[in-house]
């Protein structure tokens, strides 16, 4: 990835250069307005998400700037709107009563010299604050810089930049960015994601007392060198008396049914004092999620619960939307609890606000199919005692996916054919349910209280067709959901 976001830049900042085309005043956020206005009626709407966040033309990649202001919840997105691939970097803005009907805002960045790269977003007394990394080309090798830069709201649509960017220049690695910042008792905190000189990811802690100025406290994490060479979109928060870094790992090596996606996403329990600034690691790197298209996630604490929400897509696979003038989408926001040694992810409660009719509740019979529209929910029992399988695919063909449970290796087996199979063991805390969410072109598995979850785009033909290939009957409800966000 990083490579390509050099020639891109590279070629960005070339033609900006030599057409003299930066514009950073109003008339340039009202033109792009315009054009995403204009542009959106090009899409095909066949596999746009209908409760999902996703951009209303063009590129997305990370969630950035989770947050809650004056009343609604805000996340902003990494955005390129004049294509459906990566390109110069602005923040798309979207917000939310209920964390699950969104609203699509104006574009709340534009890159300049800098692109706005990924990074959060803060209420600093009446003002909001948007933290992001300003990566600019420069002349030296490696031909780039990563600073962080701010920019301020005060009514949380109209966002401008502070005039003394940078606030935090790159230190000793090119590679710095991503900054989460929160706040404890007097003072603000900042971690981000940087690597060593020898090329093992690490994340370092800033504090400050005013968001401009900042000091540097300590290294939070580093990887021994099985932990790949960058860490991207760190978060670090408590969880039920424990500390949590939670990160995206660039770089590391797939190992049996672990790490296989390009890029990972996952989380290392431990301990820490605001004394010393030392976190102390308790037990190794999980992943987050088990599915194919989960990344750069970012955590919102409001009111005691912790919310999380993913990037629904990966670097370097097929994005078949591309073609339809869109690319990307954010996962459901998830609520994070700590259960032992590992983190559960469930839905928020939210989510049952979007269940319009019932479609079904009662038994579907040994290789009996049930048709669901584009966006559904599932809640499937079976004998966990016996094998479980489901096919879910396009009532009119196109993508697929299979979901088993295998009971003699408990496991549970996301299968969208040809061995792209993504699978991990199994055991139920209490429940015995499995939660799926259908979109257009997703799908999201929770197990049981959410110990196990699973998101991956699928790409069907039409709507969906659900088939028990179990060799049992399972109980199913299924509700038709309602629209969650624009068309
Ligand atoms: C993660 C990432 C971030 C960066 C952003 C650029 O997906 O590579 O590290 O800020 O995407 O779009």
């Amino acid at each position: 990835m990083a490579y390509i976001q050099n020639i891109l830049v590279l070629i960005y900042c070339l033609a900006t250069v030599y057409s003299g085309s930066i514009r950073h005043d109003n008339s340039s956020k009202v033109e792009l307005e315009a054009y995403i206005k204009s542009k959106k009626n090009e899409i095909n709407p066949r596999y746009r998400p209908h409760y999902h966040v996703s951009p209303p033309v063009g590129w997305m990649n990370d969630p950035n700037g989770f947050s809650y202001y004056n009343g609604e919840f805000h996340l902003f997105y990494q955005f390129y709107p004049y294509d459906s691939i990566w390109g110069p970097m602005h923040w798309g803005h979207v917000s939310s009563p209920d964390l699950v009907h969104w609203k699509q805002l104006p574009t709340a960045l534009i890159p300049e010299a800098e692109m706005c790269f990924s990074g959060s977003a803060v209420v600093d007394g009446n003002t909001f604050t948007l933290i992001y990394t300003g990566r600019e080309v420069i002349d030296e090798e490696p031909f780039y810089k990563e600073s962080q830069f701010l920019a301020f709201s005060e009514d949380g649509i109209n966002f401008h930049k502070y005039k003394g960017n940078p606030v935090l220049p790159s230190s000793d690695s090119a590679d710095f960015r991503d900054p989460k910042v929160w706040k404890y008792r007097d003072n603000w905190y900042l971690i981000l994601g940087s690597k060593t000189s020898d090329g093992r990811g690490k994340v370092v802690l800033y504090s400050s007392k005013d968001l401009k100025n900042w000091e540097f406290l300590s290294i939070i994490g580093e990887s021994n060198g099985e932990m790949g060479y960058m860490w991207e979109c760190p978060d670090f928060f408590e969880l039920d008396g424990k500390f949590i870094l939670l990160m995206s790992p660039q770089g590391m090596e797939p190992k049996g049914d672990r790490y296989k996606n390009t890029y990972q996403t996952g989380y290392i329990i431990g301990s820490f004092s605001y004394e010393t600034y030392e976190f102390i690691p308790e037990v190794e790197f999980q992943e987050l999620d088990f599915g194919h298209d989960f990344y750069a996630s970012q955590t919102l604490e409001h009111n005691g619960k912790r919310y999380v929400v993913g990037w629904f897509s990966m670097w370097e696979v097929p994005h078949p939307e591309e073609i339809d003038g869109w690319a990307g989408a954010l996962t459901i926001i998830r609520e994070l609890k700590l259960s032992g040694n590992r983190i559960i992810m469930k839905p928020v409660d939210e989510m049952i606000k979007l269940r319009q009719n019932s479609i079904m509740h009662g038994s579907l019979l040994r290789n009996k199919a049930l048709n669901l529209p584009k966006e559904s929910e599932l809640i499937i029992n079976g004998d966990l005692n016996e094998d479980i399988e489901l096919l879910i695919e396009g009532s009119m063909g196109g993508g697929k996916v299979w979901l088993r449970w295998d009971h003699e290796a408990g496991k549970v087996v996301v299968d969208r054919g040809s061995d792209d199979i993504r699978q991990v063991e199994w055991v139920p805390k209490k429940s015995h349910s499995w939660r799926i969410f259908l979109d257009a072109s997703s799908l999201e598995l929770f197990c049981g209280e959410g110990e196990v979850v699973f998101s991956s785009r699928i790409y069907p033909d039409g709507e969906w067709i659900l088939s028990n290939l179990s060799p049992q009957s399972l109980l199913v409800e299924a509700y038709y959901l309602e629209r969650g966000v624009p068309v």
